[in-house]
């Protein structure tokens, strides 16, 4: 996994790194990391093994995505709905959280990082809570990449968890607008997702960022998430600075595309 091993690779990476700097780089990307488990089982391995090799992975993604420039990075690692795997699973995935946010606080700091955890706090461990709380506290003045982690996150809880603000704002039928809506999700300064990134197939959304997903561009690599390096990640990028975004216009509207 470590990359600079293989000279190819390593060639592969610069010269993608220098085609994907010419142009400007999505400002916000979500990703779906999915695979941890099938590359686990075509190795033999447990799981849990699969999961911990992903972990690494965030690690080198993250300051990929800050070296690009990219100044939001939201990754989806637990849903609302993964509480449903054995429990054994939901354990350690919950240790590999914490533990991640743990190590990696003066890491991220040192690099000019926020961090944010998004997602219902009702069912999340206090100490899971406490870590991030710290984690965000520490860096809420720092001006570079804001990561975002799902945990405990669900497109349509974060719908639902913005009716019922706007209910209890007691706000009248003709206030509720998109704009409301928004002011109220979990991240109400985050802009939209530019860029979605799914690993390992699947053509689904999986309940991600469902209100904010709107517009953005979507990618889906076969790649899993284990294996997905800094030169998917640069090809993901490129996939996107070589469409057309006409949010619902036509392309003679549009002024400065490539
Ligand atoms: C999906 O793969 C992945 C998850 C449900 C967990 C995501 C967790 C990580 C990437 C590792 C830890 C992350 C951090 C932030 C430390 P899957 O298990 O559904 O894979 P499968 O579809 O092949 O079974």
């Amino acid at each position: 996994m470590t990359d600079t091993l293989f000279p190819e690779r390593e060639r592969l990476r610069e010269e993608l790194t220098a085609a994907v700097r010419a142009h400007p780089v999505p400002a916000h990307i979500g990703i779906i990391m999915d695979g941890n488990g099938r590359w686990a089982k075509q190795r033999g391995w447990s799981r849990i093994r699969g999961h911990q090799m992903g972990a690494r992975r965030v690690d080198s993604i993250v300051r990929a995505a800050d070296r690009l420039g990219v100044r939001y990075l939201t990754l989806y690692a637990f849903s609302v709905e993964n509480w449903a795997r054995p429990s054994f699973e939901v354990s350690a995935l919950m240790r590999l959280f914490r533990t991640y946010i743990v190590r990696k606080r003066a890491a991220l700091h040192a690099e000019n990082a926020r961090f944010r955890l998004l997602g219902r706090r009702e069912g999340l461990a206090p100490e899971i809570l406490e870590e991030a709380r710290q984690s965000t506290e520490l860096m809420k003045n720092n001006t570079g990449l804001t990561l975002n982690l799902c945990i405990n996150y669900g497109g349509r809880a974060e719908i639902v968890d913005a009716v019922k603000k706007i209910v209890a704002d007691g706000l009248r039928p003709e206030d509720v607008t998109e704009e409301a809506i928004a002011r109220r999700l979990y991240a109400p300064d985050l802009p939209d997702p530019d860029l979605i990134i799914r690993t390992s197939g699947e053509m689904r959304i999986s309940n991600f960022l469902l209100w904010e997903c709107a517009y953005s561009e979507l990618y889906v690599t076969d790649v899993m998430w284990p294996d997905f390096d800094e030169v998917e990640l640069l090809r993901a990028i490129q996939s996107y600075q070589n469409r057309e975004r006409r949010f619902g216009k036509i392309s003679e509207q549009l002024g400065n595309r490539r």
